[in-house]
């Protein structure tokens, strides 16, 4: 099974391997015993028929990796109100969107507009020929690759969607004879991947074919763009500055409104603190994805090209504040679907779209936005006012009790004598260990 190739073992035809002989195979290269693999079994459904299902998502799958499900009330999104399940490992993410969605939704919610909802592919190629020749059959040619996707398009055109536009691009600038061919979808309520790159292998070839003269073209690749600034959401939130006052930390509504302003636009010129900014943002737009089944790389890529996309890294998010008024948007590339892929077969991933009742992929955008901007506005009032380390370590304090085997008593008296103490790894340890002194363990 295994062979040395240059001293290093290197296993060959793993994933031929059934699942136990996986696991046996993994043990012999851990040198473990029986516990271990009894451990990775204990992990799987109890339920076969789900098992199955777990199973056949991965290649050289072993066991289901748990992650907590939480969901945040109160997020009013367009005016209807929804409970929002979030999938996360981080404590205070939850926690924070669910402070935020609340205060929101006593003040108007989230108002999201769907900018666009295009997204496109690419065909590239390169051309050794005169390029007039290319450019002069582009449009008879545009017609038969248009043509060879009908069959694969007609369901996507019977709900709305399809291929919207074909454009040549000179790109000779960047590379010798390098072409593309730029294809933009509408692909409802999918996400789409799966059809984009079907459309777009069918019209590749389909070029190759119909090209004159023959051979003077090679396709390097064809696939979708994980860029999608044209399938966009914008989320704002506007409330009076004095409306502000659960937030400020006893600073007075106009000043933590004039530091909000500013801790925006420090994440606007600093690419450092930008991206802190922006991965509060996907602290809860991710977990919103991944609740409901979507692609959070994508959407983690694209949204961080799209920081990018004037010239240097920035926030997704703008703040307006006039004397009496504080305005607070977040602009966001969101490629979300509800129907297909794991929407359909992970059963959590279904549970999730119920709680949201079932919404259409720009309802689905709609609500991964306000959540982004609910973690964000949390995260950045905590900032400029007490610091997020109290809240942080608030909600860490039963990991840190977990990990020291505090008993539920010690639990219970721990939880009491930090509720307002400063809380860090160091100090509990220390509470917990006088503790037990004091009751002679
Ligand atoms: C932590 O997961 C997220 C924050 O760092 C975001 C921010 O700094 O804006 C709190």
């Amino acid at each position: 099974m295994s062979k040395v190739e240059n001293n290093i073992p290197v296993i060959h035809g793993f994933s031929k391997l059934n699942r136990r002989q996986r696991m046996e195979l993994l043990k012999e290269f851990l040198e473990a015993d029986d516990n271990l693999l009894n451990f990775i079994d204990s992990w799987q459904h109890p339920d076969p028929e789900l098992q199955k299902a777990f199973a056949g998502f991965s290649e050289n799958y072993i066991t289901s990796y748990h992650l907590p499900m939480g969901v945040v009330p109160n997020m009013v999104v367009n005016g209807k109100s929804y409970i929002v399940p979030m999938v996360t490992e981080e404590s205070s993410v939850i926690a924070a969107a669910a402070r935020s969605a609340k205060f929101w939704a006593e003040h108007g919610g989230f108002r999201v507009d769907i900018v666009g909802t295009e997204k496109k592919g690419q065909i590239h190629f390169t051309w050794n020929e005169d390029k007039n020749l290319l450019i002069n059959q582009f449009n008879t040619i545009k017609k038969r690759l248009l043509a060879v996707t009908d069959s694969i398009t007609q369901k996507m055109r019977e709900r709305g969607g399809g291929i919207t536009a074909v454009r040549l691009l000179d790109k000779t600038s960047i590379l010798p004879g390098y072409f593309q061919i730029d294809v933009s979808f509408e692909t409802a309520d999918a996400m789409g991947a799966n059809f984009i790159n079907t459309c777009l292998e069918a019209m590749a070839k389909e070029l190759e074919r119909s090209i004159a003269p023959q051979g003077s073209l090679e396709i390097i690749m064809s696939i979708l763009s994980n860029y999608t600034p044209d399938c966009l959401a914008k989320c704002t939130v506007e409330c009076g500055i004095e409306q502000l006052s659960k937030w400020n930390g006893g600073m007075p509504p106009q000043a933590f409104a004039r530091k909000f302003e500013l801790a925006n636009r420090i994440a606007q010129n600093d690419i450092s603190r930008a991206v802190t900014h922006n991965k509060g943002i996907y602290n809860g737009v991710d977990a919103v994805i991944l609740a409901t089944g979507n692609d959070w790389r994508a959407v983690e890529a694209s949204g961080h090209a799209y920081a990018s996309s004037q010239g240097s890294y920035r926030a997704l998010t703008e703040t307006e504040i006039s004397e009496t008024q504080f305005r607070y948007t977040l602009k966001i590339p969101l490629a979300l679907g509800t129907v297909g892929g794991l929407t359909k077969t992970h059963p959590l991933a279904r549970l999730a779209l119920q709680i949201l009742k079932k919404p259409t992929a720009q309802e689905l955008m709609a609500i991964a936005a306000a959540a982004g901007m609910a973690n964000n506005f949390s995260a950045v009032s905590a900032l400029i006012t007490s610091g997020i380390q109290r809240g942080h370590m608030k909600m860490h304090l039963p990991n840190m009790l977990k990990q020291l085997q505090a008993t539920k008593t010690e639990t219970e008296t721990a939880m009491n004598f930090f509720e307002k103490k400063e809380i860090s790894y160091a100090a509990v340890k220390s509470f917990i260990t006088r503790l037990r002194s004091e009751n002679g363990k």
